[in-house]
């Protein structure tokens, strides 16, 4: 492995085979990924120097660049041996994974093209937690119009409408953006969205127009073991607005309680009694994973 900088507590890159600091880690100015965005990713938490889920994620990768029509050049069971060595190499407890696969480098042309072998990447860093005061006071939201692409269940590299959504919400004084579809709530910039209405907790469904979250189908398995009614459908903003709570779910999120929508309060303006049981019973599933 070659060393120019940093220290192995910074993480660690896995690019096309080859393990290197963040310094030494170097990619063509022509790959598809900087020229066009042509790419897929995922992001795995690690849990005390364990991936938590990473199957689920690497199936899902798999299934995002099949729909692009990119061939992923390691099989799953390599992909996962790859990311655990890096993981264990990388040496840090709570990190965060990040896979990217690109069509590799050549001149730009929109065309795809021919023998051209991808760029796989995979990064290893500290990650990002979430301060504890956000999990206990809960945060607030910013709805944005949904400027996306129709494929949004395809996990792209083509972030920049999110990335313009989570850079307003910050402005605003919020934490996450919820995009608005036809008057629809749809998901976060990074997270999927559910609407406790004092009766059943609602999710929307996860097509072609979000992505399927694999921490909101941990939520709606827990949901169910707790004895809540689950629904994925259609989800009005009027009928978030209304919610008696509403909690946003994503792998470095986890769940989050939001207590205001464009500064009106949801409920009673705090974390409420189906998010700390939720949460309490996601992080005790992971603690049985990770074990
Ligand atoms: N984002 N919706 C969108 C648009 C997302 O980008 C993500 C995850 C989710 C939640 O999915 P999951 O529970 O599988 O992480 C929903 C990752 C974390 C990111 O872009 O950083």
């Amino acid at each position: 492995m070659r060393k120019k900088e940093g220290s192995m507590s910074e993480g660690l890159v896995w690019l096309n085979g080859e393990i290197l600091d963040f310094a030494s880690a170097k990619v063509s100015v022509e790959d598809r990924g900087f020229q066009f965005g042509d790419g897929v990713y995922e992001v795995v938490r690690v849990y005390q120097g364990k991936p938590f889920a990473l199957m689920e994620h690497l199936e899902r990768l798999q299934r995002s660049a099949r729909e692009i029509e990119l061939p992923l050049p390691l099989s799953l069971a390599e992909l996962a041996a790859a990311a655990e060595s890096l993981i264990a190499r990388a040496g840090i407890a709570e990190a965060e994974l990040y896979v990217q696969l690109t069509r590799g480098a050549a001149r730009r042309n929109h065309l795809f093209p021919p023998d051209t072998p991808p760029t796989l990447v995979m990064t290893v860093r500290p990650v990002r937690l979430i301060p504890p005061e956000l999990r206990e006071r809960g945060i607030r939201v910013l709805t944005v119009p949904d400027e996306r692409w129709a494929r949004c269940d395809i996990k792209s590299i083509c972030l920049l409408p999110n990335v313009l959504a989570k850079e307003r919400a910050h402005r605003a004084g919020a934490f996450e953006a919820l995009f608005v579809r036809d008057g629809l709530v749809m998901e976060g910039t990074s997270s999927n969205v559910f609407a406790w209405t004092g009766e059943e907790l609602v999710t929307p469904i996860a097509d072609h127009r979000i992505l399927s979250g694999i921490t909101r189908s941990f939520v709606l398995q827990l949901a169910r073991q707790h004895g809540y009614r689950t629904a994925e459908c259609d989800l009005p903003l009027a009928e978030l607005r209304s919610a008696r709570e509403v909690i946003i779910a994503g792998t470095v999120t986890e769940l989050l309680a939001v207590i205001a929508i464009d500064e009106e309060p949801v409920g009673e303006g705090k974390p409420g009694p189906i998010f700390r049981q939720l949460y309490a019973a996601y992080r005790q599933m992971i603690a049985e994973r990770v074990r």
